[in-house]
């Protein structure tokens, strides 16, 4: 089993996107995905309460703030989604039964300040430290090629964080999430551009797979 949490504290970046993507994609390599929601918006939930019985399966996964991240017994890979503001306590609960930690940033000067004493203060966390979970950042709503894309990847050299992708901002993710189905639902002709934005984050999720904490 292996959980992904999907965090950054500047509201807006695109967690609940990537991910209510992610748990999609984990469903159509046929695993048995968990989508956990510690949002009290509950975007995921309400997202998973949309998605059509035909559609690959993800299970919910009720989560109380307070609660350990933990996921019931039989899971393939767990995502969780989390909220705005997530920081000290409650980011380290989160932490504890997460392998991987994914960090959407949009390329604005706001949201790039407000990530930066997140990427602080996840650089502080001893787990993360010994590389028992592995971090990474993806760009949002990017459109390659602009000087913002440039500015993205220039402020991310400060750190020791790979920039995994930049995902093209476009009405198919807007379109798709609110009739409860994502990009990977969509026939590949009509989101090829947009598959191959996402393949390298779902390489290196894949590839990472060897570094799992904990077996349930
Ligand atoms: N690549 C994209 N192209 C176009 N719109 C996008 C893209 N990614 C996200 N959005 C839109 O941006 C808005 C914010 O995205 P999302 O809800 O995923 O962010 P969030 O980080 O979960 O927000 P919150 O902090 O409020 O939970 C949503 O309206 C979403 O549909
Ligand atoms: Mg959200």
């Amino acid at each position: 089993m292996r959980s992904i949490l999907i965090a950054n504290p500047k509201g807006g970046s695109g967690k609940s996107t990537l991910s209510t993507h992610l748990a999609a994609w984990f469903a159509w390599q046929e695993e048995t995905v968990m989508l956990g929601d510690i949002d009290s918006q509950q975007s995921s939930r309400h997202w998973l309460s949309l998605r059509p019985l035909e559609s690959p399966q993800i299970l919910g996964w009720d989560l109380d703030e307070d609660q350990k991240a933990r996921p019931p017994k039989g899971t393939g890979i767990a995502v969780l989604d989390s909220p705005a503001g997530l920081h000290g306590k409650r980011l380290k609960q989160a932490l504890m039964r997460v392998d991987h930690v994914v960090i959407p940033v949009l390329p604005s000067a706001f949201d790039m300040w407000a990530s930066a004493a997140f990427f602080e203060e996840l650089a502080e966390v001893k787990a993360i430290r010994r590389e028992e979970i592995s971090v990474a950042v993806v760009g949002m709503r990017v459109n390659p090629r602009t000087q913002s894309a440039q500015q993205l990847t220039d402020f991310l050299k400060q750190y020791d964080l790979p920039l995994l992708t930049c995902i093209r901002e476009t009405q198919l993710y807007v379109q798709s999430i609110q009739r409860g189905l994502t990009l990977f639902d969509l026939p590949a002709s009509r989101t090829k551009q947009d598959r191959i934005q996402w393949q390298p984050l779902l390489d290196w999720l894949v590839s990472n797979k060897r570094q799992q904490r904990h077996a349930i």
